[in-house]
């Protein structure tokens, strides 16, 4: 019985990372396209992600990643309480790296208007879901694919160790207090991250080896992280990784 899920890759390089990440977002979406329509996608902030969008922009202009981004919706998992300018937006590292590079119609681009503020932030971006979606009450909204990263301290999106959003089961998006500044964060919660038709966590470099570890196979006695509680109820968890964030996994 293999000591982690089974979804889990393990690629010998960044740059190896990078290029299978893209593979597999650009297929993710193109499914969606095919199967329905249009393709849902909510992206990952930080540093990690940064180079799997340049990879897919670069796709873009060299037609490898053709396909009708006209109906590619872009939403975000995560979001700081800045301005969409600041240095520290998911946002503007997002729009730098890919969404600039994109045939997007400005519509398809769902911000989190980090500048209200994290309270207002947070209700205005889920408003903004709940018409997107036009739900059913009690119907979560579904997400093809959901990109998160894997923090220091075990927390995805922004959804940090011991803080009260972890157990939010009614709201879609939630404010959040982060223990790095920027402190005021925006974050989706839960049951929509487990409600993603697939879920692609990215995660590289040495310095995640032991938190990887502690998420995917716990040792008696160390607490549940909060990305461990990412497990989609009808969908899937990937995680893509390099060999460095891998290298304390059992084989
Ligand atoms: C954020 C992200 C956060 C990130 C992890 C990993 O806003 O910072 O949403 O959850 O994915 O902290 O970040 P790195 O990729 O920079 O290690």
């Amino acid at each position: 019985m293999s000591p982690f899920p089974a979804n889990v890759r393990i690629h010998p390089t960044l740059p190896a990372l990078h290029r299978a990440a893209a593979d597999l977002i650009e297929a993710t979406l193109q499914s969606a396209l095919t199967e329905r329509g249009r393709g849902l996608v909510a992206l990952a902030g930080g540093h990690t992600p940064r180079a799997v969008y340049a990879t897919i922009a670069e796709d873009q202009a060299n037609g490898r990643a053709a396909m009708s981004w006209d109906r590619i919706h872009v939403f975000f998992g995560d979001e700081r309480a800045v301005p969409p300018d600041d240095p520290a937006s998911n946002y503007r590292m997002a729009k730098e790296s890919l969404l600039a590079h994109l045939p997007l119609p400005a519509a398809n681009v769902h911000q989190i208007p980090g500048e209200l503020g994290a309270e207002a932030a947070a209700i205005a971006y889920a408003k903004n879901l709940q018409t997107f979606f036009d739900l059913p009450d009690q119907t979560w909204p579904q997400f093809d694919l959901v990109l998160l990263g894997l923090g220091d301290d075990g927390h995805t999106a922004s959804l940090f160790p011991g803080t009260a959003p972890l157990e939010e089961e009614q709201q879609w998006v939630c404010a959040n207090q982060s223990p790095v500044p920027p402190t005021a964060r925006v974050t989706l919660t839960f049951p929509i991250l487990n409600a993603a038709r697939r879920v692609v966590f990215l995660v590289a470099g040495e310095a995640k080896a032991k938190i990887l570890r502690q998420a995917l196979a716990p040792q008696p006695g160390e607490p549940r992280l909060p990305a461990a509680r990412v497990a989609p109820a009808s969908g899937e968890a990937i995680w893509l990784v390099d060999a460095a964030a891998a290298s304390l996994l059992a084989p």
